[in-house]
């Protein structure tokens, strides 16, 4: 969902950064052969991504949901020369791809694919991180944040997805089957109460939360 105009959306979009040619050839290969491609980042969002990377410099990054690679590539962007960068998928069929795009761009020998659950992969990961990208299944958000929370150095970045959800967040009466709303819901809340991060929701695509570490 957009939040804004189309127009507006346009404008917005012609007057930020240029989106890199390899991601564009992401973009056409994942639209081309892979399933949902619309869960990508995209251009616009992944400038966004790219920019906080850059202004965070993180030296450790971890990504949960890595899909066909976009967001790891633009996160990427602002690690540190020696950084390293985690992604996470349960999709074993996305591994070969994300690591030819991986490959093809500077990054390749910095990122790290881990094939599995997140929820059982992020414990077994020894290392801290200062940027954390949340972007897998609405379900398990809070489960995410409370296993990731403290392996986060002071002054570390959250960064949430999908938060807004195209605006359901507002719903008070749900569907039975809907569990990522309710949840999705209870994540926001849980961000704006947790007292070890300061938390702002940005109107950004489907909605981003930047979390910074106190
Ligand atoms: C929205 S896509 C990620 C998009 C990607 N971050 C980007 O912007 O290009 C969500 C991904 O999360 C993965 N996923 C879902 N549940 C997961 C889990 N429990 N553990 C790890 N990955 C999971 C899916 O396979 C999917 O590729």
């Amino acid at each position: 969902m957009h939040f804004l105009s189309d127009d507006l959306d346009q404008y917005i979009v012609q007057h930020s950064e240029n989106e890199p040619e390899l991601l564009q050839q992401l973009t056409r290969e994942t639209y081309q052969k892979i399933l949902q491609p619309r869960m990508l980042s995209g251009h616009y969002q992944g400038r966004v991504l790219s920019i906080l990377s850059k202004l965070v410099s993180p030296k450790s990054i971890l990504e949960i949901g890595t899909y066909t690679g976009y967001s790891a590539l633009c996160l990427a962007e602002g690690m540190q020369p020696k950084g390293e960068l985690h992604t996470i998928d349960i999709n074993e069929e996305l591994y070969d791809f994300q690591r030819k795009y991986f490959d093809l761009s500077p990054y390749g020998k910095q990122i790290h694919q881990h094939l599995g659950n997140a929820l059982e992969i992020i414990p077994k990961l020894n290392t801290t991180f200062d940027l954390v990208f949340i972007d897998a299944d609405k379900d398990n958000y809070t489960k995410y944040f409370k296993l990731i929370i403290d392996k986060l150095n002071s002054g570390g970045i959250i960064l949430s997805d999908n938060v807004l959800w195209s605006g359901k967040v507002l719903d008070t009466k749900f569907k039975k089957e809907d569990t990522s709303t309710p949840a999705l819901i209870e994540y926001n809340k849980l961000l704006k109460k947790d007292p070890r991060v300061e938390t702002v929701v940005l109107p950004i695509r489907d909605g981003l939360t930047i979390s910074r570490m106190i």
